[in-house]
């Protein structure tokens, strides 16, 4: 049997990954996988992450199973964290389910669509995160691209709300709630407003991916545009990672939230999606998700955790202006301000792939072949390095003799 399985194709970021790892200089630089990384280049355990393992570990709870839903405490304090608190606000008409991590709660919602609409298209931004089409293909769905950026390199509104007008109202609409990756590029609030109005004159249901929350504008500021398209529209689909905003990125923590016109309605599609999660791994694992219970729970380890994220949100936003500013004193004024209106770990440089290679080759820096580059993962005295790279490898700037 297993010699008819097919080549399997490779996966591009771990390939670069490998051939970083076997990469020998010593100024080698690794901004290919999303991670965050501190000035060490390691990627640290937060604070409140490292307490609350230790008050779970004295506390010695029982491993005893949890429930189809996963650690229901888990569930509401996601669903408070993404949609709010107040009475009569749309958290009362949605239900959330524990899943594992950001791709656990997109595979699970995936399949929700499918079943309830099989023939329903799904449209996603091109470029759009690496794993959203594979995930959704393999739920059977099928896929259209929608543009994202304009020629200057920021979101192209015009663009995004003509393609989106052809959606239909058995579609779906995946947007991802901030720091687009790959591109960095986020609508803007009057973007996200008409989005939202598309989505109620066009009927499509939006499918929010919320993986960087916290690292954008704020924690808050970043959750806005998921809440105000909850507001408006009857039903909505919502993955909610916690690997990049708790870095609890091996323990697979994250959510999948539906909202749905009635509170019945929601709950009715809990189950779908328990059914969902039981054929496949029957329940997600409690570790994680006892951690960030353990966090949003306690006034003292959410503090802690808020301002831990704020200082990794600070480092990622300067290292972006350092990044942008010397990229200007070099001469490279357009490839600066683009770079400078783009939020989130990623930024996409406005390179080929043959410049992306040379910057590889010829500097030891590595980003994806697209362009997209992990802010987080560069040291910031090594930013010029990274500044004079890109200047070398797009030749002499505009203007200059
Ligand atoms: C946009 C986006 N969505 C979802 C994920 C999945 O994250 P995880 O499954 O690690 O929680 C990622 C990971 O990089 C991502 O960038």
């Amino acid at each position: 049997m297993l010699e008819l399985l097919p080549p399997p194709p490779a996966d591009p970021l771990w390939v670069l990954t490998d051939a970083f790892g076997a990469d020998a200089r010593s100024e080698r630089l690794d901004l290919v996988l999303g991670v965050y990384r501190d000035e060490t280049g390691r990627t640290p355990v937060m604070a409140a992450v490292r307490e609350a393992e230790i008050r779970l570990a004295e506390r010695s709870a029982s491993k005893e199973y949890r429930g189809l839903s996963g650690n229901t405490a888990f569930n509401r304090a996601v669903l408070a964290m993404v949609l709010g608190t107040g009475p009569g606000g749309p958290a009362d008409r949605a239900a959330a389910v524990q899943t594992v991590a950001g791709s656990g709660a997109l595979r699970l919602l995936a399949d929700l669509i499918h079943r309830t609409r099989p023939g329903a298209t799904v449209w996603i931004s091109e470029p759009a995160y690496v794993n959203h089409r594979p995930i959704l293909e393999a739920a059977g769905l099928t896929v259209r691209g929608f543009g994202w950026r304009d020629a200057e390199g920021g979101f192209d509104t015009e663009g995004v709300l003509r393609e989106l007008a052809r959606a239909g109202r058995d579609d779906v609409v995946l947007l991802q709630g901030c720091c687009h990756n790959p591109t960095g590029v986020d609508p803007l609030p009057q973007d996200w407003q008409a989005l939202a109005e598309s989505a109620v004159r066009g009927g499509w249901i939006p499918f929010v991916d919320l993986a960087y929350h916290g690292l954008g504008d704020g924690l808050e500021a970043d959750l806005l545009p998921t809440r105000m398209l909850a507001e408006r529209v009857p039903e909505m689909l919502i993955a909610v990672s916690c690997s990049k905003n708790f870095g609890l990125y091996s323990d697979r923590v994250g959510g999948a939230i539906v909202l749905g016109a009635s509170a019945g309605a929601a709950r009715h599609a809990e189950t779908a999606l328990q059914n969902a999660a039981r054929t496949q791994y029957s329940m997600p694992p409690e570790h994680g998700a006892a951690v960030v219970t353990t966090i949003l729970e306690d006034d003292g380890l959410r503090a802690s955790w808020r301002a831990e994220l704020e200082l990794m949100r600070g480092r990622i936003t300067t290292h972006r202006a350092v990044l942008a500013a010397v990229l200007s004193d070099l001469g490279r004024a357009g490839e600066a301000r683009t770079l400078a209106r783009q939020k989130g770990m990623f930024s996409m440089l406005p390179l080929t792939g043959e410049q992306m290679l040379r910057l590889r080759t010829e500097f030891a820096i590595y980003g994806t072949a697209a362009g997209r580059v992990n802010i987080a993962g560069i040291p910031e005295h090594r930013i010029p390095c990274l500044a004079r790279g890109i200047a070398a490898v797009t030749g002499p700037s505009a203007g200059s003799a």
